[in-house]
């Protein structure tokens, strides 16, 4: 599997309307979620982020390549490179093309830089300077526009208010301009969803429901014509989801449900095993009930 395959990979699923999960590896988890998507016949990519290493037990982006090439099996998976941002969540400068050229070079078959906190020229700039570097790998690049909360400290606005004013929602007139002069492969954007919260309080409640403006989706893919990301997408209930594919939606960002169901599963049993089945079955479940995905793998190898 290529970077261009999995380019590839994502048009045939916008032309089929199938999501295609990542699945944010926080613990080892990797043979679990690979497993279960064998076992489900799915196609989905396994990615880390920052987060995933700082607060939880990723460990290094090379260990979670070296394990991926370990148990990953090429017909139903990928390795992405997570919300790399130009400034975290707690508002600190990253250096950015050091951990995107490092992305590269471990072999990650995407890339992610998240500029959207960013004056919008400054995110694009960024945002082409990372689909030059990706040319040589051939490896698609993945970019944000709008304002994905909920990874910052502190609560969130109540979620209806959040929701009814379109606070932080991507423009469809700037992704239309940003996706032209970037070239960027997939945008990830801002329509109603929100991440889980990483640490604090918040990360030991229930995750608001979101919901999707689903008018907002179609205008952006439209006017964009790539692949649309979502990220925050724990919780999002299934109607919502699969509506959202049907408009152009491909890529659906998972970590919240996944580190919950380890860390609850662990803290009941002790165990490391057990932790990883429940993640195993929170994927099965995920794929064959909510998303409608199982399957998938063999009809994007045949399309
Ligand atoms: P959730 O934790 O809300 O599922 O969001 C995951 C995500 O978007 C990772 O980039």
């Amino acid at each position: 599997m290529t970077g261009s395959d999995v380019r590839n990979l994502m048009l045939a699923a916008r032309e089929q309307h199938l999501l295609v999960p990542a699945f944010n590896i926080a613990y080892p988890m990797i043979e679990a979620v690979v497993g279960a998507l064998v076992q489900t016949d799915a196609f989905g990519l396994i990615e880390v982020a920052r987060p995933d290493l700082e607060h939880f037990e990723a460990k290094s982006l090379g260990a979670v390549a070296d394990e991926f090439r370990r148990c990953a099996d090429e017909h139903h998976c990928a390795l992405h490179l997570d919300h790399v941002p130009v400034v975290d969540e707690v508002g600190r400068r990253v250096d950015w093309a050091a951990m995107i050229q490092e992305g590269l070079d471990c072999g990650y078959h995407s890339v992610m830089l998240d500029g959207s906190r960013l004056p919008l020229e400054e995110n694009l700039a960024a945002t082409r300077q990372v689909v030059e570097m990706a040319v040589p790998y051939g490896a698609p690049v993945e970019a944000e526009l709008g304002s994905v909360l909920g990874h910052e400290p502190g609560p969130l606005p109540p979620y209806e208010q959040l929701f009814a004013s379109g606070l932080g929602f991507t423009s469809v007139a700037e992704a239309t301009r940003f996706v032209r002069k970037t070239g960027v492969d997939w945008l990830s954007v801002a329509v109603g969803n929100v991440h889980g919260a990483l640490v604090g309080a918040a990360a030991q409640q229930p995750k608001v429901q979101a919901r999707l403006a689903l008018d907002r989706v179609r205008e952006l893919a439209q006017a964009t014509e790539v692949p649309l990301v979502l990220h925050g997408g724990s919780g999002i209930p299934a109607e919502y989801l699969r509506a959202a594919a049907r408009e152009g939606v491909v890529k659906l960002n998972v970590a919240t449900e996944l580190r919950r169901a380890y860390q609850q599963a662990g803290e009941i049993t002790g165990s490391v095993a057990a932790a990883q089945e429940a993640v195993a079955q929170a994927v099965r479940e995920m794929v064959t009930d909510k998303l409608g995905i199982a399957g998938s793998a063999t009809r994007l190898r045949t399309s």
